[in-house]
């Protein structure tokens, strides 16, 4: 089976972007994907600490389970980063995720950049807030997590801001409708 691991930024477990990413797991069980989710606020990671050690190993110094998740990333088909707007940006605990996937990647003396993230090929970025035209003032933010992902070779990336706020109908909000119909193509393709 293809692997989808979702990374959720949220501490709400029925939050608006947890109910958004259980429609992806169901839509990626019908592509014949497995999938798994690891929350950001669980993990007790540190942050990057900027000692350039994975730049010759590709596995993190720190002793704190990052290196298995980072093993989890690798071995995945499709990855989905969902947060939640705080003031402007992704939440904390998903900036330090992002932050400590730096072994996942080289830059060579050259300024060329080499990719360790393995199978991965697709991905997709959900960003839930609360503001009504949040879709218009956070696009920025799905920008960054697509830039990110650019560098690990990672080119097929969608993403969408659903603005809403309520878990209850988030679902029923047309840029909710968009992102899953993108994420189902994408689910689709080879
Ligand atoms: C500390 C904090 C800061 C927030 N900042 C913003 C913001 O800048 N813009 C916005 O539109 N919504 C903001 N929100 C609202 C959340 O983005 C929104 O409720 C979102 O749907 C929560 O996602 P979740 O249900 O998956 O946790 C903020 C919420 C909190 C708790």
């Amino acid at each position: 089976m293809k692997k989808l691991l979702i990374i959720n930024g949220s501490p709400r477990k029925k939050g608006c972007d947890a109910r958004v990413c259980d429609e992806i797991s169901a839509l990626a069980s019908k592509y014949g994907y497995e999938s798994e989710t690891v929350w950001a606020y669980d993990l007790q990671i540190g942050g990057c600490r900027a000692c350039m050690a994975c730049k010759s190993t590709q596995r993190c110094v720190q002793k704190d389970g990052m290196n298995e998740i980072l093993d989890k990333i690798r071995t995945s088909d499709m990855l989905i980063f969902a947060t939640p707007v705080y003031f402007n940006g992704e939440t904390g605990p998903m900036k330090t995720f992002l932050d400590r996937m730096y072994p996942l990647m080289r830059m060579n003396p050259d300024r060329t950049v080499e990719s360790f993230i393995g199978n991965v090929k697709k991905a997709a970025i959900v960003v839930c807030c609360g503001a009504p035209d949040g879709n218009m003032k956070y696009a920025s933010i799905v920008t960054k997590f697509i830039n990110v992902l650019k560098m690990f070779n990672v080119t097929d990336v969608s993403g969408a801001v659903i603005p809403s706020g309520n878990p209850d109908t988030v679902l029923e909000s047309s840029f909710c409708k968009g992102c899953l119909s993108q994420i189902e193509f994408q689910l689709q393709m080879e």
